[in-house]
């Protein structure tokens, strides 16, 4: 419940916008067909050796959009339409292609099968969800779910372009261009999908529901895939490999852009939040002490 009035029209038209968004992903993305991938690979000792794992790290996170939808059916009780729409007409499709293609194409490079969790939901969205079924508080954890999907998505697309790139580097074209370019065309429409809803919500948002947020949104920040210490550093691993290591803040930057414009543009006034910065530090220093 909002005790701030917006104009009728603004959250209409969002909504408006969201629902043709996302027609637009249906009609103009639909998963990718498994016929059409070309697995077929010049060098697949070299490949493994370089990518092995950066596919791995990416067909895990992918093949766990399984769970990720139990959780947002967990988190939120009663979500608007379109974000059921969203996520279990278009999202959920794709995502899984996602990981199914990476995990076949890392087994004909002869490497065992991602360890995909499908299906712990951890006791920390039990307790979101349960307070969830407050209106107000639904408000707040909906909030929680664009701002990681922004930044998951974004991640996504920062990472399938610099793999995209290598793997061509490789010379493996029929990879690059049959797995990784399919794949990470489908990206910027999930991004797309969150950035809008985000924006709109917070708009939306009273004084104290935009405060809880930040608050939340500090204490749980975490690169995406990463549930344990373990994970972490795998992806610490695939920063080093695709030369993110380097230059760790500016891709934080991009990762929580809007982020930072939308939570906290008028407190700190700093480019990226620091949580975000720290969370990729504490990745690449697992990696490297590993
Ligand atoms: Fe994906
Ligand atoms: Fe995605």
């Amino acid at each position: 419940m909002n005790t701030r009035i917006l104009p009728v029209s603004t959250a209409a038209a969002t909504e408006r916008r969201l629902v043709e968004h996302v027609d637009r992903l249906a009609q103009e993305h639909p998963p990718i067909d498994l016929d059409s991938v070309d697995y077929s690979v010049r060098r697949p000792d070299l490949l493994a050796a370089r990518y092995g794992h950066v596919l791995d790290y990416m067909a895990r996170v992918e093949l766990e959009v399984d769970r990720n939808v139990l959780e947002l059916t967990t988190m939120l009780p009663d979500p608007p339409e379109v974000d059921r729409y969203f996520y279990a007409d278009v999202w959920q499709p794709q995502e899984i292609r996602h990981g199914i293609v990476l995990d076949r194409l890392q087994v004909e490079l002869g490497r065992p099968p991602a360890v995909a969790d499908v299906d712990t939901v951890s006791a920390k969205l039990e307790v979101l969800g349960a307070l969830a079924h407050l209106g107000a508080f639904q408000d707040v954890v909906r909030m929680l779910y664009y701002l990681t999907g922004m930044a998951t998505e974004r991640s996504a697309v920062l990472a399938y372009n610099l793999l995209h790139d290598g793997v061509l580097e490789l010379g493996e074209e029929a990879v690059a261009r049959t797995v990784i370019a399919p794949i990470r065309r489908q990206e910027p429409g999930h991004y797309a999908f969150y950035q809008l809803s985000a924006r709109g919500l917070w708009s939306e948002l009273t004084t104290w529901q935009q405060w809880l947020v930040r608050q939340l949104r500090r204490r749980s920040f975490g690169p995406v895939g990463t549930n344990n210490a373990e994970q972490r550093a795998d992806f610490g691993d695939v920063m080093l490999t695709l030369g993110i290591a380097d230059d760790s803040d500016r891709f934080a930057t991009q990762i929580a852009r809007v982020e930072q414009e939308l939570l906290w543009a008028h407190t700190t006034g700093l480019p990226v939040p620091p949580y975000v910065l720290a969370a990729f530090r504490d990745a690449l220093a697992l990696a490297r002490q590993r």
